[in-house]
């Protein structure tokens, strides 16, 4: 059968970075207890000139760049969110217009904060199938448009952004096959408890914002999600030291630190901490943090990451993938 590869990255970040001490003349909170509890420092928020599919585009535009492709070579556009409050027609649409390709199938896909190891294996799929040869995963969100501003619990964790990868039909195995799943018996853990209908019919004066109970999560996340991302690594037919970059879903620096101990990954393997400076960007934050450990030197291509997405909805995916 054939493989497939992720042949290039893009990202956008949003141009406002918003600091602990900003937030904390906004709400009742500080730097300190978000750093300790958290790991961030600064979140990148978009503002009203950068709409979620256009962010999504220029992360496209620039994997498209990178990988020296042009847009007549994209034969499907997977768009990865939560926070797409257009709702129809699907954000891949208006990205794929955006860039102006006409043709391909183009669809979104809802998964929560594992929406780009999900994408990623759905693009797979459809390149071992013969159904694509490329596929444009694009990974956007604005999780300002469904977070409560007045909700600390929330608020100071979640951020915007886009990250996009150019998947290819290769001959040499590139992306391994994915752990995933979901366990709908932790919807509450984060979800949006009350639905657009209810809002509107005015059955309740709760907004449809992003509720979440954060301890609950991070439970099983540090007990679960090491077990996950150990099964990829096997599934592969690898061993963990032969992973050069962990690159986790970016949600809190504490879940990081517990799921290295716990896979008790070698020292020299680099941990992506993007989210210090960039917060919980849900499904865009893989591509963001691999992006950036490319970017700055540290992984080097032919090296070999594991991905792992987790959030909502008990939603999980992992899987390795040489660069
Ligand atoms: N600033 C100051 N105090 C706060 C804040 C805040 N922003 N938020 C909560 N607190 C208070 C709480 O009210 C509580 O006060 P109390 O003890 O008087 O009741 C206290 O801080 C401790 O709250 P906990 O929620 O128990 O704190 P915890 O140590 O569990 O940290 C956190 C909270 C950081 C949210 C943690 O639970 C966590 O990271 N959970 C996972 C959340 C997450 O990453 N979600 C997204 C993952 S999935 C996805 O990305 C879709």
């Amino acid at each position: 059968g054939s493989h497939c590869r992720i042949a290039s990255l893009g990202v956008y970040r949003p141009a406002l970075q918003v600091s602990n001490h900003d937030l904390s003349e906004m709400m009742d909170t500080s730097d300190e207890w978000i750093v300790k509890r958290t790991g961030i420092r600064v979140r990148r928020l978009a503002g009203p000139q950068e709409p979620l599919s256009r962010m999504g585009a220029a992360a496209a535009e620039r994997a498209l760049t990178a990988a020296g492709a042009a847009v007549a070579d994209i034969d499907c556009v997977i768009g990865a969110t939560m926070s797409f409050t257009g709702q129809t027609p699907a954000m891949a649409v208006r990205i794929a217009e955006r860039l102006g390709i006409a043709g391909p199938p183009a669809f979104d896909l809802s998964a929560a904060c594992a929406g780009f190891p999900y994408a990623l294996e759905t693009a797979r799929g459809l390149i071992r199938a013969g159904s694509a040869r490329t596929v444009l995963v694009v990974a956007a969100e604005r999780m300002t448009d469904i977070v409560d501003p007045r909700d600390r619990a929330t608020a100071v964790l979640f951020a915007d952004g886009a990250g996009a990868a150019l998947v290819t039909r290769s001959d040499e195995p590139g992306v391994g096959p994915v752990v995933w799943g979901s366990d709908g018996s932790l919807s509450r853990a984060l979800e949006q408890r009350v639905e657009w209908a209810s809002f509107r019919d005015g059955l309740t004066d709760e907004r449809p914002y992003l509720r979440m109970e954060g301890p609950r999560l991070f439970r099983w996340v540090i007990d679960e999600m090491p077990k996950v991302a150990g099964r990829a690594v096997a599934a592969a037919g690898l061993t963990l030291d032969q992973i050069d970059a962990f690159v986790p879903h970016q949600a809190n620096i504490r879940m990081i630190e517990s799921m290295v101990r716990s896979l008790g990954l070698p020292e020299r393997v680099v941990v992506a901490e993007d989210l210090r400076d960039q917060g919980n960007t849900s499904a865009a934050s893989i591509p963001l943090a691999l992006e950036r450990l490319a970017a700055d030197g540290d992984v080097k291509p032919g090296a070999v990451a594991l991905l792992l997405g987790f959030g909502a909805g008990g939603t999980y995916a992992a899987q390795v993938a040489q660069l």
